[in-house]
């Protein structure tokens, strides 16, 4: 059997097409927001409500989005080689699982989800606002969204010390690298694939094939470059 390790990593941009907004584009939610207010620990000390609200109001506007031909070739691709690519995202939406992924790894949380504070236990919420959940294991009210804040840890980030011990092949799709290091990334392996819409050489460099096309347009290629690959 084929042993090889291909990883996936994506952000905002996957999901654009889907017509939810990505984070640091001219008309991304850091136009309405501050990262400061909305996801630091410190904007939730200082106002869990607003902070709710920000969750409750992206999560409700998840409802009526539907996964994008990326998202549908990357279920396929990780369907047709389930023990050799794993899929990373830092997008908290549901839109891999929506086109029939499996095993989606989210590196900041997830949107559709709530978390208990004294518990820690993590349950679906689906589209709904958080108001009045009850935590189903230690009936807790003091709950709160399951997405990584800036100032607190992201367990999931056990995944990448994984990525870089076995990565041979890595690809990447729609993000700036601002959060996690995905140029250190490209430059442990040999076979690296960028896929962004905006160059930025100091990110870009390191990548061995660059896509600078809309996700949609570029998925075809990155599976036959990954077929290519593991084949
Ligand atoms: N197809 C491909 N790439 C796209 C598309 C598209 N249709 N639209 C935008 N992009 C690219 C942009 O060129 C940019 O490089 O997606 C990237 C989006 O970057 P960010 O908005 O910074 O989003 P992301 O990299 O996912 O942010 C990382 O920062 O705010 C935190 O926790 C949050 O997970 C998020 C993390």
């Amino acid at each position: 059997m084929n042993s090889k390790k291909v990883y996936i990593v994506s952000g905002a941009g996957l999901s654009a097409e889907s017509g939810i907004k990505t984070f640091r584009d001219s008309d991304g939610l850091w136009e309405n927001y501050s990262i400061e207010e909305v996801c630091s620990t410190a904007g939730w000390a200082k106002d869990r409500q607003k902070v709710t609200n920000f969750y409750d109001d992206r999560r409700a506007d998840l409802e009526s989005k539907e996964p994008n031909y990326a998202h549908i070739r990357l279920a396929e691709l990780k369907a047709k080689y389930p023990n050799n690519i794993t899929i990373l995202t830092q997008n908290v939406d549901n839109m891999l699982e929506k086109a029939g992924c499996d095993e989606v790894v989210h590196l900041h949380g997830t949107l559709t989800d709530l978390r208990c504070e004294r518990c820690k236990f993590v349950f679906p919420i689906g589209y709904k606002k958080q108001k009045g959940a009850v935590c189903p294991k230690c009936d807790s009210t003091l709950i709160r969204h399951n997405v990584v804040m800036f100032g607190e840890p992201a367990p999931a980030y056990a995944h990448l010390r994984k990525l870089y011990n076995e990565a041979e092949m890595i690809v990447v799709i729609g993000t700036s690298g601002n959060v996690i290091d995905t140029a250190y990334m490209a430059q442990l392996v040999d076979n690296s694939v960028l896929n962004n819409l905006h160059v930025d050489v100091n990110h870009d460099q390191y990548f061995s094939v660059k896509l600078y096309l809309p996700a949609t347009e570029a998925i075809d290629e990155i599976y036959r470059l990954v077929e290519e690959f593991l084949d």
